[in-house]
This record gives C-alpha cells, structure tokens and sequence, in this order.
C-alpha cells in the first residue's frame, strides 16, 4: 500500500453535514486497512470491520492509548499531565483506577438513582412545554446529562455554567463557535482538572454524601487519590458523560422527526422506548472513532504498522455492516435490540468500553419516556446546525416546535 497523500474520510469538509455515513460503506465494502493523511503528523490507519476494531481495542500491549483517543498530537506539557489520567492509561493502572468509579455506574446503583431522574426528566420538560418551541439540544438534550453527573459528584449549581463552558470548549475545540483555536480546548481541559481538584479539596474540607466523597475515600495500592488525581478522573467523567448523550438524544429525535410514523409508534406503545434508544446509538453513534497507536513494528492486515503509527477504528462501521444489521441504512425502532447491542461499537470495546454505559441508556430512555408521554407532533424550524469536528458527531443548535400532548 503507498502512503500517498490523500484524505478519504477524517476531514472537516467531509463531516460538514454530520458523519458521511455512506462513505464509511463504502470504505468497509473495499478496504480491510486503508491508510489516510491528516494535518496532524501525517497520516493514519483506517479500520472498518468490527473484528479488527474488536483486535484492535483488545491488544493494548500492542496497540496502546497512550498517546489518547483522538488523533491531535497534544502538546508536550498537555500529553504528560493527561497520561496521569484513566482514558489515557494501559492495564494495570488503568483497572485499578477505573474500579475507584465503576461501580457508581452498575445497575444496582442506577435503579435507585432512577425515580430522581424522572423527576427531572418532568422539571425539564416543565420548562420548555407552555413555549411550543425550543433549542432542544441546550434547553433539553444537555438538562438531563449535566443534571445526573453534577449532582452524583457534588457539583454546587452555581458552578454548573462554568463546567458546562469548560465541556464545551474542550469537546468541540474544532468549532469557532466554542473555541477560538485548539490550544483553548487544551486549556479548558487543564481548567477542567483544576475545577475537579477544587471540588476534591472542598469536599474534604466540607464533606457531604456524593460519589466525589466516596472516590476520596477509596485507594489505590493503599493509597488515597490526591486532588489533582481525583481532578483528572473528574476531567474524564465529564467528558465521557456529558456531550455523548446530548449529542445521542438530538441526534434520534432528529430522526424520529425525519420518521413522524416511528414517533407515532413510541407514542402509542412506551414499552418501545428502549429499543429506540438502541437504534438512536446504532444508527446515530456520536463518538466517530478511537485512535490508539502501535507499540512495535507489526504486520497486520496485510500492511507493515511501525512503532507510532496511528490506528483509527470507525465506530460507526460496524453498527451499518449488512452482516449484523438487515438494510442497516434504515432507521427502525423495532429492531431487536439485543442483537444491537450485541454489534454496534457505539461504546467501544475492550478494557476502556464505556464505563458509563448503564447510565447512558437510562438517561436516554427516561427523557424519551417523558418527551413521548407529553410532547407531540415535533417539527424543525430550521436546519440543525452541526457541530465542526470529526471526533464527534453532534449539533450546537436544533430550534424545534411541538404541541403539548392531551
Ligand atoms: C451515549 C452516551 C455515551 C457514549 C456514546 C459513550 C461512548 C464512549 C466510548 C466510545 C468510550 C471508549 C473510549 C476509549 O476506548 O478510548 C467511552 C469511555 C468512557 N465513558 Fe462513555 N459514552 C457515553 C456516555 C457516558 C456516560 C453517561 C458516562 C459517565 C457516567 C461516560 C463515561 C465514560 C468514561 C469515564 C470513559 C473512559 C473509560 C475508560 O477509559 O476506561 N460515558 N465512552
């Protein structure tokens, strides 16, 4: 395979109009491996088939996360501080730091987390019902995420803005509309930690019951996290929970609104809620891709991988290949949504999938239970707009108009 310079998919113009799902078919369709140039160090591998993904994300002694998820070269001083952190650690570390929080997100914790979602998911749409029109990302989408992490780690609501502000920047740093270049985003993520070092220090000095106080008690190899450690697990959290399920929600009812027959369903049978939520994170994952980068020398696939190259797994790949999903190109709700659950990449794979998995799902289906039980006849008053990146398909803006139902 020559390395000409040539950009097949990662590119902005590319993803203008959201994630070019139909190329991504293509490319599976011809290409095993493919590699592509980019405008960070020169170029990367493409994978496309959910076993090599699957190889790929299992392997980290041979294809490390090190160097982080996506395909920016960070700066020296950033690279350093983030590798202290679990997105961008290798096993062993990486097990004994992702225990401190997981078992905040296992199904027994979320069934009695359950009846304080769904009465947000009520206050939410309280907010937007009387109006008959709203920005649904912000004043709908983002409510539920932001309200559920904050109060689970303690977040005081007068700082709610600032964090959200800091999420942003950070997670769409390729938008001008967010972050005027992408050193903002590198510094919103140091702010971020040093906002979640605050909240350490200040839950020692007043401790209160929250998931923050419960991770400052537990250790690691006998020892209790520090501030700074602490700011960077927080730092995680906010940046795997928050955008990824706004974008998810948004994303679906745009579809439901491109399908009013599929909406018609869920509102004649609520017992559909769930499998619409799968089908929203099939057929609309957000997350495009995860990088991780060769540790050695290697053939695979056919092609000579050397030490550093980029590997870039397609999420969205699998979740369309016909091998799982009958006329996968369709946005259907009856899908059984096990066998999605089964194929779609949407939360990754191997030892760094989705920790917060569970809690991505209930947040989806209490909000989608509770926008079908009172809102009807959705409509779009303009265009959503996308946001600019290629990591994460999402919009900033999607002004929509309902009625209130009975
Ligand atoms: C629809 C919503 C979500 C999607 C699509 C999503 C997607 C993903 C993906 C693809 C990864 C793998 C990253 C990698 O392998 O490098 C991941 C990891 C992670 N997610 Fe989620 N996520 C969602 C919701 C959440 C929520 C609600 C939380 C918090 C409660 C969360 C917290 C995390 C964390 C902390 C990690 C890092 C885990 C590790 O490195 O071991 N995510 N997520």
């Amino acid at each position: 395979m020559s390395r000409c310079p040539v950009h097949t998919l990662l590119d902005f113009e590319r993803f203008a109009h959201g994630t070019p799902r139909a190329l991504i078919d293509e490319l599976r369709a011809q290409h095993r491996i493919l590699w592509e140039t980019d405008d960070y160090s020169g170029g990367h591998w493409l994978l496309f088939r959910q076993e090599d993904i699957d190889h790929v994300l299992k392997t980290p002694a041979l294809f490390t996360n090190a160097f982080s998820p996506i395909l920016d070269d960070f700066p020296p001083e950033v690279l350093a501080e983030q590798q202290k952190s679990l997105t961008f650690m290798d096993p062993p570390e990486h097990r004994k730091y992702r225990s401190l929080i997981d078992h905040a997100f296992r199904l027994k914790a979320l069934e009695s987390r359950r009846p304080a979602m769904e009465n947000a998911a009520r206050e939410i749409v309280d907010a937007v019902i009387a109006r008959g029109e709203c920005e649904f990302v912000n004043d709908v989408a983002m409510q539920m995420p932001m309200r559920v992490m904050f109060e689970l780690l303690g977040v005081h609501a007068a700082d709610y803005a600032r964090v959200v502000q800091l999420v942003n920047t950070l997670s769409m740093a390729d938008d001008p509309d967010f972050a005027e270049n992408r050193m903002a985003g590198f510094q919103a993520s140091m702010d971020l930690i040093s906002f979640g070092a605050e909240l350490a220090a200040d839950h020692r000095r007043n401790p209160r019951p929250s998931m923050t106080m419960d991770v400052l008690e537990a250790n690691v190899d006998g020892r209790a996290l520090d501030d700074a450690e602490f700011g960077r697990l927080f730092n995680n959290l906010l940046v795997g929970g928050l955008e990824t399920t706004r974008n998810t929600l948004a994303l679906g009812l745009h579809q439901l609104i491109l399908h009013p027959e599929q909406y018609r369903l869920l509102e004649q049978d609520a017992s559909l809620v769930p499998g619409a939520v799968e089908e929203f994170l099939r057929h609309q994952n957000t997350v495009v891709y995860l990088r991780r980068t060769a540790t050695e020398g290697m053939e695979f696939l056919g092609e000579r991988i050397r030490k550093g190259d980029k590997l870039v797994c397609v999420l969205g790949s699998p979740n369309r290949d016909p091998e799982f999903f009958p006329e996968p190109e369709r946005f259907d709700i009856t899908r059984p949504p096990a066998i999605a659950r089964k194929h779609y990449r949407t939360f990754g794979q191997g030892g760094h999938y989705c920790v917060g998995v569970h809690q991505a799902r209930l947040n989806l289906e209490v909000m989608l239970a509770e926008i079908v039980k009172r809102m009807t006849e959705f409509r779009l008053l303009a265009p959503p707009r996308h946001t600019r990146s290629i990591f994460m398909e999402g919009y900033k803006e999607m002004r929509v108009g309902f009625r209130a139902r009975g």
